[in-house]
């Protein structure tokens, strides 16, 4: 039996492929809980606070609405509302909430933050996106692909393309290496991830039958894949990246082709969001007046009836309310 009372939830590395089903059963049974309108309170009197260092809609929504749902009260802290790390430490600030919390979810640069908010607080801390880490985002991802293709999680391909080095690329390959998948890392090798942290993931992959890969070749990578999975060229934070990211990640671009050359007409496309998948942002607007155009994915993929992302951001909020339920 699986009991994750009073834990954190910092990184899929600290679960095992039990506990991760664990927590997908319980999303699956709280989202059709919801759908059918049945209320449980099953957070009751609990208090939450969201630490926000960057910005977010999804993530910060899907907590707050998550914590309501369930009867727990919740604070919100963007990153000028409080002292922490500026007129006092961390520690500190960790020990202070962790008298006033039942939980505290936190989102910002450093995984170093939620460690330590982890150690210093006696409370379980909650990951929602770090430069190297987005569990949250997982576990609704993983969710969305036991609704839309008709395979154990075992058996799926999934290929994430574009920027291989980023928070979603790593906290996919936890992910997948835990629940057995094959899983393609597909980019130019000047964004290659870790190889330390790929050698570490295909010895979990040993014990799942997970099989993870790092290429270049498109056509080889999408071949055969149920999942094509993409985020944004540039993650918050590394915004001057922006020239050199465009120049490499091009050809990378999901378009009608890559999907075509999966020869899986059931092909799902992904996306975490927010996406430039067309000129509608501000930041994708005066990039494209700078000579840049930063669409990760064509406007035609991103609406056609491969695409599932807004399943998935849906997926967030029962997903995120599972972690929550099951740890506090
Ligand atoms: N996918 C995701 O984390 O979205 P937000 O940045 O809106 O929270
Ligand atoms: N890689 C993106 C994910 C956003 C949810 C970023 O960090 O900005």
């Amino acid at each position: 039996p699986v009991n994750l009372k009073g834990r954190s939830f910092l990184t899929l590395k600290d679960f095992t492929p039990l506990e991760i089903r664990y927590l997908l059963d319980l999303s699956h049974d709280l989202k059709a809980k919801k759908r059918a309108g049945i209320r449980q309170n099953l957070l009751e009197g609990k208090n939450i606070v969201l630490l926000f260092e960057k910005t977010s809609t999804r993530t910060r929504c899907a907590f707050e609405v998550a914590a309501l749902d369930e009867g727990a009260h919740v604070t919100f802290l963007g990153a000028n509302d409080s002292q922490m790390g500026k007129k006092e430490s961390l520690e500190d600030t960790a020990k202070v909430l962790g008298r006033y919390y039942d939980g505290i979810e936190f989102r910002g640069f450093k995984q170093e933050t939620v460690e330590l908010l982890a150690k210093y607080s006696g409370v379980p801390v909650w990951n929602g996106l770090t430069d190297i880490d987005h569990p949250t985002q997982v576990l609704a991802d993983l969710m969305t692909i036991e609704e839309h293709v008709a395979k154990p999680l075992n058996k799926v391909k999934m290929v994430f393309v574009g920027d291989t080095r980023n928070n979603m690329a790593y906290a996919l390959m936890y992910g997948a290496a835990k629940m057995g998948m094959h899983y393609v890392l597909l980019g130019p090798q000047e964004l290659w991830p870790d190889s330390k942290v790929v050698e570490e993931m295909k010895e979990v992959a040993k014990e799942t039958g997970a099989k993870i890969e790092v290429t270049d070749n498109i056509d080889e990578a999408v071949k055969g894949a149920d999942v094509i999975y993409t985020d944004v060229w540039v993650s918050m934070g590394e915004e001057d990246q922006m020239p050199e990211r465009v120049r490499l990640l091009t050809k990378y671009r999901v378009n009608m082709d890559m999907i075509k050359k999966t020869e899986n007409p059931d092909v799902i496309f992904m996306h975490c969001l927010p996406s430039f998948h067309d000129f509608e942002t501000k930041v994708a607007k005066e990039a494209k007046e700078r000579g840049l155009d930063v669409r990760e994915v064509e406007d035609e993929v991103f609406r056609s009836r491969h695409s599932v992302v807004f399943d998935e951001a849906e997926n967030r909020l029962h997903t995120i309310k599972a972690v929550m339920v099951a740890t506090l």
